[in-house]
Parts: C-alpha cells; sequence; structure tokens
C-alpha cells in the first residue's frame, strides 16, 4: 500500500507545481504587457510611447488606450504568442540591462518589428477590409484594389498588412517628410511647439 500512497502524494505536489507554475508564469506574463510597464519601465521606449500618442492608434472605438502588447505581441496564449513574448522580452531586458544608452537604431528595429507582427492582431480591430478603419463606411477605391490583392481576389497578395500601412503607431524624425505620414507628422510638430513653448 505505500507503494500507492506515495505515487498519490506525488501527483498531488505535481498537480499543486504545476498550478503554481501557471499561475506565477501568467502574474508575470500579464504584468509585462500592460501598458505602464512597456512605456515607463523602460525609459528606452518613451519616444515610441510618445508618438503613439499623437497617432490615429492612440485610442480604441471605446476611447480606451490602445496598449503595445494589441500589435506587438500575437494575440492569445498559443505557441506563437508564447515564443514571441519570451523572445522580445528577453531581448528588451538585456538590452535595458546591459545596452542602456547605445543608441537605438530605428531604421533596422523597424524592419525587425514589421517581421514580428501579425495580420491577426490588426484584423481583431480591423475585420472587414472593404470598411474604412472607423467601419463606417466603404473603403476608398485605392484601398479596395489593394485589400482585394490583398486577399487574393486578383490574386497578387504579396504583402502583410505593415508591409503598406508603415508609421500607423509611431513616427521617427526620418519618416516625417513621406506624404502618407502628413498628418501625423503635423501633430508631431505641434505638440513639440506646444512643448516647447512652455
Ligand atoms: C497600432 C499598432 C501599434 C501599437 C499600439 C504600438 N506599435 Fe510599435 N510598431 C508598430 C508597427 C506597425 C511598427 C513597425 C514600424 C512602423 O511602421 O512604424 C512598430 C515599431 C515599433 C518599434 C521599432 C521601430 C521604431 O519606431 O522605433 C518599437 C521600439 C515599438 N514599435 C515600440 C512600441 C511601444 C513601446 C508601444 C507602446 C507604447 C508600441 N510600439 C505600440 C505598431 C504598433
Ligand atoms: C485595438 C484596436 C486596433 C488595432 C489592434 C489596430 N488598429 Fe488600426 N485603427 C484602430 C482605430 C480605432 C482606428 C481609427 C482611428 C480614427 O480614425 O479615429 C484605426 C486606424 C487605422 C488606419 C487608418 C489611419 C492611418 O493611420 O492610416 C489604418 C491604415 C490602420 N488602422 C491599420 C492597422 C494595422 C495595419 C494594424 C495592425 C498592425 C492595426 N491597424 C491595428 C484600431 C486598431
Ligand atoms: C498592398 C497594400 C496593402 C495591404 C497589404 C493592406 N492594405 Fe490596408 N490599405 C491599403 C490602401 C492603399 C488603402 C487606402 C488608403 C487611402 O485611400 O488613403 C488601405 C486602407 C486601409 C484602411 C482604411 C484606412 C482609413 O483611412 O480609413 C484600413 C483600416 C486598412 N487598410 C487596414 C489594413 C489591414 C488590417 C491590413 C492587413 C489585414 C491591410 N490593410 C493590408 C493598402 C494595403
Amino acid at each position: 500500500m505505500p507503494e500507492k500512497k506515495n505515487t498519490y502524494r506525488r501527483m498531488v505536489i505535481a498537480t499543486v507545481a504545476l498550478a503554481l507554475f501557471c499561475g506565477v508564469s501568467y502574474a508575470l506574463l500579464s504584468a509585462t504587457s500592460t501598458m505602464s510597464f512597456c512605456s515607463s519601465a523602460c525609459h528606452e521606449m518613451e519616444e515610441q510611447a510618445a508618438e503613439l500618442r499623437f497617432s490615429s492608434h492612440a485610442r480604441d472605438k471605446d476611447g480606451g488606450d490602445i496598449s503595445c502588447v494589441r500589435c506587438h505581441i500575437p494575440a492569445g496564449f498559443g505557441p506563437r504568442y508564447m515564443a514571441v513574448k519570451t523572445y522580445s522580452g528577453l531581448k528588451d531586458l538585456y538590452m535595458h540591462l546591459f545596452r542602456s544608452g547605445t543608441p537605438l537604431l530605428r531604421a533596422d528595429m523597424q524592419k525587425t518589428a514589421r517581421r514580428f507582427i501579425d495580420d491577426g492582431n490588426c484584423l481583431l480591430c480591423h475585420d472587414d477590409l472593404h470598411r474604412n478603419a472607423r467601419g463606417e463606411q466603404a473603403i476608398t477605391d485605392l484601398g479596395r484594389i489593394a485589400h482585394d490583392a490583398y486577399l487574393g481576389k486578383n490574386g497578387q497578395a504579396s504583402s502583410k498588412c505593415v508591409g503598406c500601412h508603415i508609421n500607423i503607431a509611431h513616427l521617427p524624425e526620418f519618416d516625417r517628410r513621406l506624404e502618407v505620414n502628413r498628418f501625423f507628422a503635423e501633430r508631431m510638430k505641434n505638440n513639440e511647439e506646444a512643448r516647447d513653448a512652455k
């Protein structure tokens, strides 16, 4: 009988340990996904966070803040979520601890960021690609042609969302000259002028 009792005890211990592990992991994953963690725990990200506030993605349709993870970390708790979350978390931590102060090369970072941003995240908010951003009216003719291509309707989808839609949340200095970013650049400029006038 003691044999059976031991097995039983081991199973209880293993279950409790697993539950604890899941609980702690969940708490860590959630805590490191908040807006305040991403933008203020790491001073490195202050610029990106400041730009986000002047972009068209500052607020969702209900007026709530759109957090970094809504775009940057794959949605759900699947394997891709775990992989990207772990990889980018460890990389950010490494940079923060050991490379703090080295200038960030934003042109390079844009390329890396684009690779990791899933179309699925965009589609959670823009589920109908034939409607405009607020979903209130039909998309422009140009948008329809581009999105039909994306959807494979005329067989030539070649880019992810962020391949065509650049600078939807951030606007480094060197991208302010682009015509597509005119309004975003103006908002940034007005903000900087207002700040400097203080
Ligand atoms: C609406 C989607 C969205 C949100 C929200 C968002 N990002 Fe981004 N981010 C992008 C995209 C798209 C790129 C790829 C480069 C580009 O086109 O701007 C990017 C690029 C970046 C980059 C690398 C390039 C650069 O401009 O420095 C960093 C770092 C970054 N984001 C950090 C953040 C942080 C921190 C937050 C939250 C404060 C955030 N992002 C919120 C979409 C988003
Ligand atoms: C949390 C919800 C949310 C997510 C995630 C999101 N968007 Fe948006 N997006 C919005 C809202 C809300 C607006 C409309 C802002 C307005 O007009 O008031 C918008 C506006 C836009 C616009 C028009 C304005 C502009 O900057 O050109 C484009 C294009 C766009 N989103 C593409 C994307 C892409 C690509 C992604 C994925 C990287 C994405 N969005 C992720 C909510 C979201
Ligand atoms: C081949 C390039 C291309 C791809 C890929 C693409 N788009 Fe677009 N998208 C466009 C163009 C072009 C427009 C129209 C812009 C205009 O008329 O000013 C547009 C318009 C939009 C708008 C409406 C913007 C507004 O002002 O209301 C949203 C939202 C949007 N796209 C989201 C997405 C999402 C989400 C994805 C990925 C699932 C995506 N797009 C993929 C090119 C693309």
